[in-house]
């Protein structure tokens, strides 16, 4: 199937090229989304039938959520969009009194839709709405379902009260595979005529952790910066601490070297690195790793764990990092070299 972007239907109007790619690379319709199949196809059928239910879409930022109920408003209601869907996210004032004014006369509204169509609400970023204009939410869902359907997107389902969640069905979309995001940052590059290289994109895929966003402005910004997309721009761009560097000092953990490693951990710190940054990397070089030896591997992630609360606790010093290293190098070690005759 050939996407919008192959098309040339994403940059639709003469000041594209001066949008964000995010925004200029928004899917216009379902079939643009990538992964999640399962749940983008139950979306589709909805968008075939008409019978659209109460909905709520939860996930982490970056993965297709709001463009999805986007997409599936369009679909539905197609011209009748404008009048029929009303959007309110996190930047509009959602407390009680708007549930009980604008939300409810909107629902009380009279508009002309295609037949078997119903108006839609989109709430978007809806954890943070008070549990108090959830409560407001309720009954005006049950009185008003025969015309006006709830689409409601948040990063937190437990966040959504429950009384809400059992109005609708709930689609739970999972991070993006690697492949996923590879094929659309192809999808883009091809367009953009983006030069790269395969461990560039192998990069942009490891900093973005299955953020679609998060990989298309960091593909933006390498290109716009270095006007090459390769594995030292990216995380120049990224500002993270390089894989190839993680991977060394971890090397140098695994065979106890501690003069070594703290060396090497002392250089990414002078570059300006923060303990978090050092920390998460380290967790995701050794998580990714295939070499490592499966017993080395949960110690490190167990030593790893401990010291990654710690310093989200608040104590993000190098010393804190130093008694990593020293932990992780002593995972080789033999503890009966040490043993006081
Ligand atoms: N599954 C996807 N397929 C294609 N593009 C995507 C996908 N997910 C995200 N994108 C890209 O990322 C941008 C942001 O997506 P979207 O606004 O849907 O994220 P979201 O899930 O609502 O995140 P948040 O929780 O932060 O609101 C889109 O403009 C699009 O370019
Ligand atoms: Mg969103």
């Amino acid at each position: 199937m050939t996407s919008s972007i192959a098309k040339g239907k994403a940059p639709a109007n003469n000041n594209a090229y001066e949008l964000p790619w995010v925004e200029k690379y928004r899917p216009q319709v379902l079939d643009d989304i990538v992964g999640n199949e399962e749940t983008i196809e139950r979306l589709k059928v909805i968008a075939k039938d008409g019978n659209c239910p109460h909905i709520v879409i939860s996930g982490m930022p970056g993965i297709g959520k709001t463009t999805s109920i986007h997409c599936l408003a369009h679909q539905l209601l197609g011209d009748a969009y404008k009048e029929g869907v009303l959007e309110l996210n996190a930047s509009d004032e959602r407390g009680i009194d708007v549930v009980r004014n604008k939300i409810k006369s909107f629902a009380q509204k009279k508009v002309t839709l295609p037949h078997g169509r119903h108006k839609i609400i989109i709430l978007d970023e809806a954890d943070s709405m008070t549990a108090g204009a959830q409560q407001a939410l309720r009954r005006t869902m049950e009185v008003y379902s025969n015309t006006t359907r709830f689409c409601l997107a948040c990063n937190m389902a437990n966040k959504i009260i429950e009384p809400i969640q059992s109005r609708c069905a709930i689609l739970r979309y999972a991070k993006l595979r690697d492949t996923e995001i590879l094929k659309r940052l192809l999808e883009i590059c091809e367009f953009e005529k983006v030069k790269y290289n395969d461990d560039g994109l192998t990069a942009l895929i490891f900093t973005s952790e299955g953020d679609m966003r998060q990989a298309i402005n960091n593909l933006q910004s390498t290109w716009s910066g270095f006007g090459f997309i390769s594995s030292e721009n990216v995380f120049k761009v990224c500002d993270q601490p390089h894989p190839v560097v993680i991977q060394s000092i971890l090397q140098a953990c695994q065979k106890s070297d501690i003069d070594t490693a703290m060396d090497k951990i002392q250089e990414l710190w002078d570059q300006g690195y923060s303990a978090i940054d050092i920390v998460v990397t380290i967790f995701r070089v050794v998580k990714a790793s295939d070499k490592m030896p499966e017993y080395t591997k949960l110690e490190f992630i167990k030593e790893i764990g401990w010291t990654h609360m710690r310093v989200l606790e608040g104590v993000g010093t190098f010393v804190q990092l130093g008694g990593l290293m020293a932990r992780l190098c002593k995972v080789g070690m033999k503890p009966e070299l040490f043993q006081i005759q």
